[in-house]
């Protein structure tokens, strides 16, 4: 490596020289001092050197880390940002406004129809899946609970512990599946008394407790899962002087999501309807 001092090429000549008048003027007090000079200057220039190296490979460090980081795919950044997950693959985002004024209209919404009930149903009601012993570690768990409880395995009768397979659901379709129950609850009375027009959904047909149970862990679940996800995207607020508070909410917000119907594309070849 060239020196940062100009006489730097030199040196090797310089250093042969100095060793000559060494030799033949040992014992002589000034060339004892200049050899020590010489010494300390050459560990001055080596540490510049050494500093100098060291800043440049930090800052090429930094320079790749952030261009690694800058260029992470959406489904890489999902990755690193979720727990693992057997459909982590099929994770793409898109960006759309939702659809959603107050009084909008959708299949979603209104008193029950057997139409009405089997487009919810649609939306959750897929099999399970099965999940490798590899990947237990990556959801947090053990075949063995360590409560006296054990997973439920999927495999077939694998001698081998790391061929094993486990069941699971996935959280979304239990999550819409609790959507869909707390919205049957809510038109508890008309299943009732319309049993002419609409069947009572399965859910309902328990006791009062264990329905009311049953819709509590539901809102729960939707609870925890609104909290984790923390949805910060901006809801804007219309200027509205018609509006008795002089403004409304512009609730069709535009979103970056997950696009759900990759996610149910996966379940169908993968997991399959259920019922
Ligand atoms: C699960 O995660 C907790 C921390 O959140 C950790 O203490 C525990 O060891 C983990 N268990 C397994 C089986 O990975
Ligand atoms: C699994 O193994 C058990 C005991 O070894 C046996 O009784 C059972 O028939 C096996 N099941 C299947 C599906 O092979």
């Amino acid at each position: 490596m060239a020196s940062i001092l100009p006489w730097g090429r030199k040196r090797h000549e310089y250093s042969v020289l100095l060793e000559k008048l060494h030799a033949k003027h040992k014992g002589d007090p000034y060339w004892h001092k200049n050899t020590v000079w010489e010494n300390v200057e050459f560990i001055a220039l080596l540490m510049v050197s050494v500093l100098t190296i060291s800043a440049l490979a930090i800052l090429v460090a930094m320079l790749v880390l952030f261009v690694v980081r800058t260029s992470l795919s959406d489904q890489q950044c999902s990755k690193r940002l979720s727990i693992w997950s057997p459909l982590q693959e099929q994770v793409s985002y898109i960006e759309y406004d939702f659809d959603n004024a107050f009084a909008h209209q959708t299949i979603y919404r209104g008193p029950p129809t057997a139409e009405r009930d089997a487009a919810w149903g649609a939306l959750w009601r897929y099999n399970g899946v099965s999940i490798p012993a590899s990947k237990l570690d990556k959801v947090n768990r053990t075949e063995d609970l360590g409560n006296g409880q054990h997973l439920m395995r999927s495999d077939v009768n694998h001698t081998t512990t790391k061929d094993r397979s486990y069941r699971a659901l996935i959280e979304v379709f239990h999550q819409l599946h609790c959507l869909d129950l707390v919205r049957q609850y809510t038109w508890r009375e008309y299943y009732f008394s319309h049993k002419d027009k609409v069947s009572t959904p399965a859910d309902l047909l328990v006791s009062e407790v264990e329905q009311r149970m049953h819709v509590d862990h539901c809102l729960e679940t939707l609870r925890l899962t609104l909290m984790c996800h923390s949805d910060i995207t901006p809801l804007m607020i219309i200027d509205d002087p018609s509006s008795p508070l002089g403004s409304s909410a512009d609730f069709n917000v535009h979103h970056k999501c997950r696009d759900f119907e990759k996610i149910r594309e996966w379940m169908e070849e993968n997991a399959g309807r259920a019922e």
